[in-house]
């Protein structure tokens, strides 16, 4: 796909993302504003974008006047509670997030704590009240976003991921950590974008599997980032996973090793896309992108 092309549309995308993020989510001066102030905080922080973008694209394969914004808003909310207890002193102890103070450097630990716990049933509020005029669809997200971010995936992986190396350093539970704490929402981010463009099941599988692939390479790609870029472009702390001794696929194979595996998810994924029915060049260029990305 054209370079300018791409640019354009995936411009069109984050603005897509962003308006409904701030048109669906409760005003910072809604009460309790200490909760919903610090909600607003993280989600506006700026950040990729990536899952609505995913999600947003992905419905458009199929039809373009399929709207995804809710599902594009409630995979945002998951994935920022996700990082706002992810940064707080009992998990990765970090003190910036998308180039600001974290939530609870900003505000303080309770109010992120209560920040991220809200954010959760948000998503499912978001998806439940925007799709009630189709209810089988309304049931099928809310299935797909609870079990990604239950706890035999997003939560899970973020359960195997604490300890780190000392935990005991198997390839088998560094895939389940891959999988559960990253690849799980990207893999969703796909199919319930597919999901609302209305998209076979066999094609709804097909984004599922391009997700998880690029998931994973998406994962490798942050951690090597962790490893060679700077806080200022990175807008969180670098050398952090060293320091917190965590256990990652670069640490245990080798900076080489993981470079290759980033080609060939990055090549699985593609496959995927263009095994389907929808319109993906987009979609192929913005997961070659995410594998080349330096923020
Ligand atoms: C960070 O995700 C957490 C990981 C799963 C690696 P992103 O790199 O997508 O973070 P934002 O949303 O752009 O801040
Ligand atoms: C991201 O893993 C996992 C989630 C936030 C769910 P990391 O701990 O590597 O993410 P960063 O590097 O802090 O963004
Ligand atoms: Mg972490
Ligand atoms: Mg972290
Ligand atoms: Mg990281």
């Amino acid at each position: 796909m054209d370079a300018s092309l791409f640019q354009s549309r995936h411009e069109a995308f984050i603005q897509q993302a962003e308006t409904s993020l701030r048109r669906l989510t409760p005003a910072a001066t809604a009460r309790p504003a200490r909760l919903h102030g610090a909600m607003r905080y993280s989600l506006e922080a700026g950040g990729k974008r990536l899952r609505p973008v995913l999600c947003l694209a992905s419905a458009a394969a199929f039809d373009a006047q399929a709207d995804a914004s809710h599902a594009a808003t409630a995979l945002e909310c998951i994935h920022t509670y996700s990082l706002i207890h992810d940064d707080l002193p009992c998990m990765d102890n970090s003190d910036l997030r998308r180039g600001r103070p974290s939530c609870h450097k900003a505000h303080d630990e309770a109010t992120a704590l209560l920040a991220g716990d809200a954010l959760q049933p948000l998503a499912f509020e978001l998806l439940a009240t925007g799709y009630a005029s189709n209810p089988s669809l309304a049931t099928a997200l809310v299935r797909e976003l609870a079990v990604t971010a239950g706890s035999t995936l997003l939560v899970g992986g973020q359960t195997e991921d604490m300890g780190g190396l000392a935990a005991g350093a198997t390839d088998d539970r560094l895939e389940f950590i891959l999988l559960g704490k990253t690849a799980a929402m990207l893999s969703t981010s796909f199919a319930m974008g597919a999901m609302v463009g209305g998209a076979s099941a066999a094609d709804v599988e097909h984004f599922r599997r391009a997700g998880r692939a690029s998931g994973i390479a998406f994962q490798l790609v942050d951690d090597l980032l962790d490893l060679t870029a700077d806080a200022a472009q990175l807008g969180k702390p670098v050398g952090a996973d060293a320091q917190n001794g965590k256990f990652t696929f670069a640490g245990l194979h080798g900076v080489e090793a993981t470079k290759q595996r980033i080609e060939a998810l990055t090549a699985e994924a593609i496959g995927h896309l263009q095994a389907t029915k929808g319109d993906t060049p987009f979609l192929a260029e913005l997961v070659r992108r995410m594998s080349a990305r330096r923020t």
